[in-house]
């Protein structure tokens, strides 16, 4: 995928879900920010900016199951939903609004928090 271009839409096309392999990452760029896009065993699609909530870690590396990624560093399991750590971890790291049309995604920079 492709480093992203700002314009006046706040929805930006960033790839094909054809491009993730099924529990599987891609990331786009967005300044400075890395963003993982994430597809699920069930092909549904989630944006979390790649850094987990502990120390960083690059969850776009982690395991998918089920709505959750656990981070490569220290197994943190974080929603894919909201971006929080799940369990008796606390912490949350930004997620953005993700569409699809037909096979394409969408992702939505402005409502990302
Ligand atoms: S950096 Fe993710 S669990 Fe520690």
């Amino acid at each position: 995928m492709n480093a992203l271009t700002r314009d006046s839409n706040a929805w930006h096309l960033v790839g094909s879900i054809d491009d993730i392999p099924s529990q599987g990452a891609r990331c786009v760029e967005n300044g400075e920010t890395k963003i993982a896009v994430f597809r699920t065993a069930d092909d549904r699609i989630f944006a979390l900016e790649d850094k987990c909530p502990h120390k960083n870690g690059p969850l776009s590396q982690g395991i998918v199951h089920g709505g959750c990624v656990t981070c490569p560093l220290h197994n943190w399991v974080i929603s894919l939903e909201t971006g929080a750590a799940t369990g008796a971890d606390e912490g949350r790291t930004a997620s953005f609004p993700v569409r699809l049309d037909g096979r394409d995604i969408y992702l939505n920079l402005e409502q990302g928090a």
